[in-house]
């Protein structure tokens, strides 16, 4: 069966770093990454009754769709992530770390720092994640971050954010020191990570 014209849910997969991979490092470190994040965009399509073909980039490194299917990509040296659906979508996996303070004023304005009472850096987290799966999910990558707003903080996992006009729903997840958020049209979501991970590798 074929979820594609009534698809209400998205899966979202995140797979651990195989340990022999966590000490690779260049060239070769991202290549598997990147292997790996799409594993993870197939199983979502899987999951979500779809097959993906070819995955292939437009010249702005713009996953085109597959079979009709959207995908998206994320991957971090500990974690990749991948999600895959009837229409355009985002996703981006953070570690939880320290950074420098001089991001906080760079991620949101003061308008959207008023949204929210929770810890900053959380929040500062919350917003990164929300605004890099928005700006791949409409294409544009950091370049159009300043036109990427957080509306509103709907609940501890679902943000609303605008990108020239339109409106995206964030859902996010927590788990292993890392946040997840996918950037979709409204769909719910079931999250699929990996149930132990005990690498030192993050
Ligand atoms: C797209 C972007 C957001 C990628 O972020 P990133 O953290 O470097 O990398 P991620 O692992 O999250 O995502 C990588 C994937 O994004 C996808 N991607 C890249 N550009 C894209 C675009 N314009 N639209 C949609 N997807 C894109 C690719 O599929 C890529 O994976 P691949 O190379 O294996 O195909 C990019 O604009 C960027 O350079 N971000 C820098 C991150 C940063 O400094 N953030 C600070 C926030 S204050």
């Amino acid at each position: 069966m074929h979820e594609q014209a009534t698809q209400v849910m998205l899966h979202p997969v995140i797979l651990a770093v195989p340990d022999t991979m966590l000490t690779w490092t260049g060239r070769r470190k991202v290549l598997a990454l990147s292997r790996l994040a799409r594993a993870a965009a197939r199983q979502s399509a899987r999951r979500a009754g779809g097959l993906l073909g070819r995955l292939v980039k437009n010249n702005d490194n713009v996953p085109l769709p597959s079979n009709g299917w959207h995908w998206s990509v994320a991957h971090k040296p500990a974690f990749v992530a991948g999600v895959a659906g009837s229409a355009p979508l985002g996703i981006d996996i953070e570690p939880i770390q320290p950074r420098s303070r001089g991001l906080l004023d760079k991620i949101a304005d003061p308008e959207e720092w008023r949204l929210g009472d929770e810890d900053e850096w959380h929040l500062f987290f919350r917003f990164w994640t929300a605004k890099e799966a928005v700006l791949k999910a409409v294409g544009m990558g950091l370049k159009g971050l300043s036109r990427c707003r957080v509306l509103t903080i709907d609940d501890p996992c679902c943000m609303t954010l605008t990108y020239e006009g339109k409106i995206w729903t964030v859902h996010q997840s927590m788990r292993h020191g890392h946040l997840a958020a996918v950037a979709s049209d409204g769909l719910s979501m079931r999250w699929r990570w990996p149930v132990h991970h005990t690498t030192t590798g993050h």
